[in-house]
């Protein structure tokens, strides 16, 4: 990446998000040489009393050096990495800590980079949202790029519903310009994920057929095999609805459902993705299916009557003339039977059927996102032998074979990435999030009044029973391998 010296800020660095996510994003980056070496500061920022070398020591448990360049031996690499790295300890809310964190920035910009030349500075807020008003007023009061671009990155939570997520939304704006602002929404840096746009309209056998001419329906799934570990005060405010569908899920069905865009401009494409949102019609009790694991209030931090919910199902229904008629049928939750995310889109039978094999199972091609992504697709075949008859097998592309030099990379690198070269294709723009909050809204507040049923399940279990029948009720035919 060129482009003068640049600053990467991030603030909440003793924090968790920072420890395993955003400093050792950063650090791939680094050692695959995609940030400039000789113009480039790490800056950690927090409230913890911290000396650069504690910070460093934090940190270094969560680096791996791959070793992409044999001269440099791992260890080299990560002590190189963390030299660049200073920490700042401050306040969130007053202005002595953003005038000294501007003073430390400038500093370095100047000792690599001179007097003059342009820089480029980036914060990654790794913080509680509560606290990014006035953490983004103290950036824009103080620690502004006056010689180059300044981007702020933020990750959900975005408010707790559209009023809230307005109000952050208006906050934010009044201080950054929409350019300025990347919200992160880490599924859309998976890889499977972004090859969905290339998968649908670079292939002519999928162009005609993405419709409800042809497709019964879609899945898309996400599951954990562990609870809220160690994340029970902040989950049991948000629940999984907030935590995973609103938004993952949601960006998913987005890039499933979306017509074609003009072009692959980031406006382009997120145009295309809010006309879908917007299409969306208002969820009905009927189309819900909440759930909560037997042993959620067994965590301190969760309140020992919580009602929130930990799996929930929904039909979404598109009101538009290539999908109506198709449900797209989210389903998320934690202390499940395996840790999966996938899509599944399931065709419907073939008119006519002369092998009966119906019985076999429809055709179903299956984007599994994690773990170890795939794509397979299930079609019927002759059973290999003298007899003549179907079976259902599977036109399978799994990554770790076809792609084995390839190291996939992590979703936060990428985006981070992106960030850096001021691409916003993979981020969140403000009217996407406000149509995605539209949606769920009202039935946040249902589930808040305590109006849908919430089904008790085991840790480790397929979630309520209740969900597979609705999904089932939607049309969906089970097939062997799900
Ligand atoms: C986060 C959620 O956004 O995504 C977590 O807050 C969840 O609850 C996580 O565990 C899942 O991310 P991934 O990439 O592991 O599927």
């Amino acid at each position: 990446v060129q482009g003068g010296c640049l600053s990467i800020v991030i603030l909440g660095a003793s924090g968790d998000l920072a420890k395993k996510k955003t400093f050792p994003a950063v650090f791939n980056l680094f050692r695959q040489g995609f940030l400039p070496e000789h113009q480039l500061q790490f800056f950690g920022y927090a409230r913890s009393r911290l000396s650069d070398q504690e910070l460093r020591d934090r940190l270094r448990g969560y680096l791996k050096a791959g070793g992409t360049d044999p001269s440099k031996d791992a260890a080299t690499v990560i002590n190189h990495f963390l030299s660049l790295v200073t920490y700042t300890s401050g306040a969130y809310d007053t202005e002595e800590g953003f005038i000294k964190l501007n003073e430390i920035i400038s500093f370095h910009e100047v000792a690599k980079g001179g007097k003059e030349g342009p820089t480029r500075r980036l914060f990654y807020l790794a913080l509680p949202p509560s606290v990014y008003p006035v953490v983004c007023k103290l950036i824009r009061q103080h620690c502004m790029n006056q010689r180059g671009w300044t981007r702020v990155v933020v990750e959900k939570p975005f408010g707790k519903d559209l009023a809230s997520a307005e109000a952050l939304s208006n906050q934010l704006g009044e201080l950054f310009t929409e350019d300025q602002l990347y919200r992160i929404d880490h599924y859309l840096g998976k890889e499977i994920v972004q090859n969905l746009l290339v998968m649908r309209f670079a292939n002519r056998i999928f162009v005609p057929i993405w419709n409800r001419d042809n497709i019964a329906n879609i899945q898309i799934v996400f599951k954990e095999d562990f609870g809220t570990e160690g994340r029970g005060g902040y989950f049991d405010e948000y629940g999984i609805v907030r935590d995973i569908i609103q938004n993952h899920l949601l960006q998913v069905l987005c890039l499933v459902a979306m017509e074609k865009p003009v072009t692959l401009t980031p406006e382009h494409i997120r145009d295309e993705k809010v006309k879908v949102l917007k299409a969306i019609e208002s969820i009905k009790d009927k189309d819900v299916v909440l759930g909560q694991y037997d042993t959620y209030k067994d965590d301190p931090t969760v309140a020992p009557n919580s009602t929130t919910p930990t799996f929930a199902t929904v039909v979404l229904r598109i009101n538009n003339e290539r999908w109506d008629g198709v449900p797209f049928i989210l389903k998320a939750g934690k202390a499940l039977d395996s840790r999966k995310a996938e899509i599944r889109v399931q065709f419907k039978d073939t008119p006519g059927d002369i092998f009966k094999c119906k019985k076999q199972g429809r055709n179903e091609l299956v984007m599994r996102l994690q773990p170890s992504e795939a794509m397979y697709m299930k079609v019927t075949v002759k059973q290999p032998g003298l007899e003549m008859s179907a079976t259902q097998s599977e036109l399978d592309l799994s990554y770790h074979q076809r792609y084995q030099d390839i190291v996939i990379p992590e979703a936060y690198e990428r985006l981070i990435l992106d960030t850096i070269r001021g691409d916003q294709q993979h981020f969140v723009r403000r009217d996407e999030l406000k149509v995605a909050w539209q949606i769920f809204t009202p039935l946040l507040h249902r589930i808040e009044e305590g109006k849908l049923p919430l089904i008790n399940y085991k840790y480790g279990s397929r979630g309520p029973l209740e969900a597979d029948e609705l999904t089932e009720r939607e049309g969906y035919v089970r097939t062997s391998g799900y």
